[in-house]
Order: C-alpha cells, then sequence, then structure tokens
C-alpha cells in the first residue's frame, strides 16, 4: 500500500503538511503496537519573507520528504528549521536538510542543543535556542514558543501561530494511526489510538502534560498540527480536555485527601501472604493512610497500572526461587515504566528459604527507576514468620507510611 503521493497539502493559508505516511510499520518505540500504521507529520510555512520547515521525518522517508519540499520552494528561501524533538522518527532528515538549506537556522529548546550535536555530528550549524514568550516574526507569521517538556522526551517544545490560531503539539495529542486523509474529521476512527498513545507516551509524564495544557489553555486553539497521525480541526479543544482528564489524579477525589498505599505480594506457601497481611494492619493503623492488598498472581496489567498511578506508597512483597524474582513480581516492575513515579514511596518484603536475592532485587529496580525509598528499605524473613517477626512487619509498614505521610527522613533515590 502507499499512502504517499508528492502533493502538499494545505492545512491553513500557506501552511502545508509536508510529512509522511509509514501504512507499514507494525511496532513503535519497541512498545507500541500500530496496527494500522503511523506518519510523520512536518510542515512547511510560506512567507513573503522567506520559508519555515516545522520538524522533518525518519530517515527512510526523507526523499520523499525533500521532494515535497521541492514542489513548494527553493532551498535558499527557506529561513528557519523549527524543531519541536528530536527523536529519529522527526528528526531523521535533519542532517540533509541542513546541508541543502544553507540559509537556514535551527530554532530548538535549550534542552535539545547537545541532541542537535549529536544528531548532524557538526560544530557548525547554525542554531537558536527558544522557550515560553520567546516568538518569530517573519512575514505574516507570528510563532510564539512554548516550553513542552517531557511530551515526550526532556527538549520537547510546541509552538503557536497566532494569525492561523494553530498549536503546533509535537508529539502531543499525536496518534500512531495512518490516514492519508489525515484531518480528524475525515479520517475513520483513530480514538482507540489516541487513547493508546496518550497511555504509552503521555502517561508516565502527566504533570508534564497538565503543565503544558496550562499553557495551551491561554490560546485559542482553531487546528492542532500534531507530529503523528490525524490534524485536529473539529473541535480540538475536545482533545485538551481528555488530555486534561487522564492526566488529573481522579482517585484523590474520592480518598478523602488520604494517602494510598498499595500492598503486591506474590506467595509460594503462604509466608508471604503473611507478611502482607500485618504490614496491612500496619498500615491502617496509620491516621491518613488507606492501604489495599493485591495477590499479583491474579491480577490483570492494566489495572496494575491503574492501582500503582493511585499509590502514594507501594509496598512490594515476593518469594525467592531460584535466586529470582517471579514473572509476575518482575512484570509489575516492568509495566512501572509506564507511569508517573515522582515522589512516590517504595519498599519490599518477603520470605525466603535460602539466601532471600528476590527482595535486593526489587529494591534496586525500584531505585533505578527513581522511587523514594525510606532507609529501613526491606523487611526479610526466614521461612514461616513468628509472632514477633509479624509484629516487626506491622512496625515496618507503620515507618513507612509515616513517611508516606511526609515524616522527613533521608531517602535514597538513585
Ligand atoms: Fe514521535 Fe517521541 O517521537
Amino acid at each position: 500500500m502507499n499512502d504517499n503521493n508528492l502533493n502538499p497539502i494545505e492545512i491553513s493559508p500557506n501552511i502545508y503538511f509536508i510529512g509522511v505516511f509509514d501504512p507499514d510499520i507494525r511496532t513503535f518505540d519497541i512498545i507500541m503496537k500500530t496496527a494500522n500504521g503511523s506518519s510523520y507529520n512536518a510542515y512547511l510555512i510560506k512567507t513573503k519573507e522567506g520559508v519555515i520547515i516545522v520538524d522533518t521525518v525518519k530517515l527512510e522517508f526523507q526523499e520523499l520528504f525533500f521532494k515535497k519540499i521541492e514542489k513548494l520552494c527553493s532551498y535558499d528561501e527557506i529561513k528557519y528549521v523549527i524543531c519541536h524533538h528530536l527523536e529519529p522518527d522527526h528528526a531523521g532528515a535533519i542532517p540533509q536538510l541542513m546541508q541543502k538549506a544553507t540559509n537556514a537556522k535551527v530554532l530548538i529548546s535549550p534542552q535539545a542543543t547537545a541532541m542537535l550535536k549529536a544528531i548532524t555530528h557538526k560544530d557548525n550549524i547554525d542554531f537558536e535556542t527558544v522557550w515560553t514568550n520567546k516568538s518569530l516574526k517573519l512575514g505574516d507569521k507570528t510563532i510564539q514558543f512554548l516550553t513542552t517538556p517531557y511530551l515526550h522526551w526532556p527538549e520537547t517544545m510546541s509552538s503557536y501561530i497566532q494569525e492561523d490560531k494553530l498549536l503546533f503539539s509535537g508529539d502531543v495529542f499525536g496518534s500512531h494511526y495512518c490516514d492519508k486523509r489525515l484531518f480528524d474529521d475525515v479520517v475513520g476512527d483513530f480514538f482507540y489510538s489516541f487513547k493508546y498513545y496518550y497511555d504509552h507516551i503521555m502517561r508516565p509524564f502527566k504533570s508534564y502534560a497538565l503543565n503544558a495544557i496550562r499553557l495551551y489553555e491561554k490560546f485559542e486553539i482553531d487546528i492542532i498540527a500534531t507530529l503523528h497521525g490525524p490534524i485536529l480541526r473539529d473541535n480540538p479543544k475536545r482533545y485538551i480536555d481528555y488530555y486534561k482528564k487522564w492526566s488529573q489524579n481522579n482517585y484523590k477525589l474520592i480518598a478523602n485527601g488520604k494517602k494510598t498505599v498499595s500492598i503486591f505480594y506474590l506467595t509460594s506457601y503462604k509466608n508471604t501472604k503473611d507478611m502482607a497481611e500485618a504490614i496491612y494492619e500496619g498500615a491502617e493503623s496509620v491516621e491518613g493512610i488507606i492501604a489495599n492488598v493485591y495477590d499479583l498472581a491474579s491480577i490483570d496489567e492494566s489495572n496494575m497500572i491503574t492501582i500503582l498511578e493511585e499509590s502514594d506508597g507501594i509496598l512490594i512483597g515476593t518469594p525467592t526461587i531460584n535466586a529470582d524474582a517471579p514473572k509476575p513480581v518482575w512484570d509489575l516492575l516492568s509495566c512501572m515504566m509506564l507511569l508517573e513515579k515522582k515522589g512516590k514511596v517504595a519498599a519490599s518484603f518477603g520470605s525466603y528459604g535460602w539466601s532471600g536475592e528476590a527482595i535486593d532485587m526489587i529494591i534496586h529496580r525500584l531505585k533505578s527507576l527513581n522511587f523514594r525509598i525510606p532507609p529501613n528499605e526491606s523487611i526479610k524473613i526466614k521461612l514461616i514468620p513468628t509472632k514477633e517477626e509479624l509484629h516487626d512487619c506491622f512496625d515496618f509498614a507503620v515507618e513507612f507510611c509515616e513517611i508516606v505521610n511526609g515524616k522527613m527522613v533521608e531517602m535514597t533515590m538513585n
């Protein structure tokens, strides 16, 4: 299937889509399935004083991208190349574009400086850094830059064209959804992809998404030009509202201001389960804490992520089998890449037969994920817990929950 043709599509007066469709891609960034492909959106703005290129495409599609540019202008006319995001799916054609467009200056966020050098392997690239409150006026277009980091890399930014009420949102509001009809009001139903994309790309950076939305909401927006999937022009505010809703921690609305502590465990001979129950009792005894216990042998991954997201404190209990934690524990730890961990406290516990390495492995992983780890980072019990040891579990939970509640102690972070 070839969804690409050479005709640039005008999305607003003198603003053209010059991106490419990739209908055959089936996996994106290793973790995402792309059942009907994706697109790498890029744009060209024509003014009487020169041309601005907005982002580029994946390297393997650059010849098509250049042909589209050549249909609209000569390379000498290009005055600026705005790069909202330097991940290779958008930055692949930058090195060659800069060789062709010798009059052009690259505009990037300050955080993108080292990346630009790493992509081009040149020290003499003409570039300038831009951020919120900086703007560019060229001909009849005024572009206001917006600092929107971590959406989806540290260097990402957005921009807004005042005259067109057009937001270049970068990866934000994207979908891995390939449809050459291009606009949201004429493509097929891409909502599943819009949500899936949010869950995998934006969800780990919810607080940054809310910061970006605060910036976007200052503007009247008629059209959102994303870096992937449909361009959003049919009531674009609703897409902003979806992001806002998904990025707010809705559970907190029903937790009555209490902190949530989630206790996950896996058990072979009930010993780690007994520890989990004692830990639960200890947690529940602390004022201002709501505790819940989950058996990892019977929990669905999508529920896991939701629970983790809503938790202020996370305790993970595991037996040690063959010097390792069993797979359901690693499944829990691996899905943490999809959630925002900022401020969350975590620790581990477990019963063991020989040496209990799994508990330390969990702590190591939690540290590398940047959880806040209390000084008393784990509790291990050999085989069947005694009454006294269960009491130690209770005390361990109390101390953990006091820290979740804000007690000041020196925390370990990676
Ligand atoms: Fe579409 Fe984060 O790149």
